[in-house]
């Protein structure tokens, strides 16, 4: 789990989502919590690279996400895979806040 940055989030929605090998908005990739906003500072996903298994480093790469160093994979700060060999972006697992403070992954 991160907790983003403004800055962070800004960026993940900059980009044009047409050109990214998994497409995603990075509205896709969070949830609404108990306001029923869009919880968009919490990026919750699976630190598991989506090529052949390795644990991507955090706050690494071209885009300050995720970086894998194993074969040279990487995410941005939304977790969408945007160069290297990995054909995904980190999977996003159910979860739901469960109040304010609370979040139920799994
Ligand atoms: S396992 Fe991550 S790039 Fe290959």
């Amino acid at each position: 789990m991160r907790h983003r940055t403004e800055e962070e989030i800004a960026t993940a929605n900059a980009v044009d989502v047409s050109a990214l090998p998994d497409p995603q908005t990075d509205d896709q990739r969070v949830i609404a919590g108990p306001s029923g906003e869009l919880e968009r500072q919490w990026l919750v996903v699976i630190g598991i690279c989506t090529h052949l298994g390795c644990v991507p480093l955090s706050y690494k790469g071209e885009y300050d996400g995720y970086f894998c160093p194993c074969h040279g994979s990487v995410y941005d700060t939304s977790g969408r895979i945007r160069k290297g060999p990995a054909p995904l972006n980190l999977e996003v697992p159910p979860y739901a806040f469960l109040s304010d403070t609370r979040i139920k992954i799994g």
